[in-house]
């Protein structure tokens, strides 16, 4: 896979650098919820400032805003205030969320030129939103010369070991509501890999009809539930024997036993979205016991992707435990299914 230039080697002496980092992080009663982004932005960040940078201008979109209503809801105010916090530096200046410029995601060279003006150099470390060709990830990059931030870097170097060679056995785990996002790259690593293991939305789709050109291994039982509800009542069915009228949320005991051991056997792994209804107490079993499994193999290069892992992860305690968590959802499926991401094609060599 090609790299883009590396921060490392600008020299950022007296300059004014513009850095596009993702700072899309969830908000609650209009503060941070969840700091990893910002947190993930620092390192890049603290060598601009190290290598004696006079002034950075950060940005980042938050949200979707969609109207006026929104300006206030999607303020970049209480993330800026958080890195603030988090690297206290008088250089640094965040501007704006760039999507209240409706030029932004129109990839507008005008509200490029706006971001440009009076900078010298542009980083891009913004591996979330390298998937989306937009002013802030993409235009810009023509009108600066551009650099690779050190979290883009880091994700390309990980994520790209899947795609390079792997030692086997390769699991992959796939789950979750998204599908179609998800079918990509199955499709595109699947064929290596030594067991596909499905369970989520994913696993009733791919029953009704396998599209890949591979096997996967579908729930063997669930846990059924006689209605979509938190406090549903509960049992363990075979797949085939569900009643009638009743779903299932997660993936049964049996089922576990048999993904855990895979997971156990493996060498590398792949996780992407949950095994169930994890938010829910009564059907996060199937993906605790993904996620244990998974940190569990210290011996195996194991990569996970998506915010539901990830928070399933963080909530366990486990994100250390695994060598590599990625920050980009889209971004890391995308760069998983073999596409090109426009953030980074833009940034030269
Ligand atoms: C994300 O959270 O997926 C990225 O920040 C990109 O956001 P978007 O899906 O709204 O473009
Ligand atoms: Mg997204």
């Amino acid at each position: 896979m090609r790299l883009p230039r590396s921060v490392r080697d600008a020299d950022v002496a007296g300059k004014t650098v513009l850095v596009r980092a993702d700072l899309n992080v969830p908000l609650e009663d209009g503060r941070v919820a969840d700091d990893t982004r910002i947190r993930a932005s620092l390192p890049t960040l603290q060598l601009l400032l190290d290598g004696g940078a006079s002034e950075l201008r950060v940005c980042s979109h938050l949200g979707r805003p969609k109207n006026e209503d929104d300006r206030a809801k999607y303020a970049i105010a209480p993330v800026a205030a958080r890195l603030r916090d988090l690297l206290p530096d008088e250089r640094i200046r965040v501007l704006e969320n760039t999507r209240f410029d409706p030029g932004e995601t129109a990839n507008d060279e005008r509200y490029a030129h706006e971001l440009a003006e009076g900078c010298d150099l542009y980083v891009n470390d913004a591996f979330g939103s390298a998937h989306r060709a937009h002013s802030s990830t993409e235009a810009v990059a023509r009108l600066l010369p551009a650099y690779a931030g050190l979290l883009l870097l880091a994700e390309l170097e990980h994520l790209g070991r899947l795609l390079g060679e792997i030692e086997h056995p390769f699991v992959l785990v796939s789950g979750g509501a998204k599908v179609e996002d998800k079918l990509g790259v199955l499709r595109n690593l699947g064929g290596r890999a030594d067991a596909v293991l499905i369970g989520g939305k994913m696993a009733e789709k791919l029953r009704a009809g396998n599209p890949l050109d591979f096997d996967v291994e579908l729930p063997v039982d669930v846990v059924g539930a006689d209605e979509f509800a938190r406090d549903a009542e509960t049992r363990v069915y075979a797949y085939d024997q569900l009643p009638d009228g009743w779903l299932g949320l997660d993936i049964g005991p049996e089922t576990r036993t048999r993904f855990v051991e895979w997971i156990e056997s493996a060498r590398t792994i792949f996780w992407n979205g949950p095994m169930g209804v994890f938010e829910w107490p009564a059907f996060a079993g199937g993906t605790e016991a993904v996620a244990e499994a998974v940190a569990a193999n210290q011996a195996a290069f194991s990569v996970v992707g998506g915010a539901d892992s990830v928070r399933a992860l963080n909530e366990l305690g486990l994100a250390d435990r695994v060598s590599w968590v990625s920050t980009g959802g889209g971004a890391s499926l995308e760069l998983l299914e073999g596409k090109e991401l426009p953030g980074v094609a833009a940034i030269p060599s």
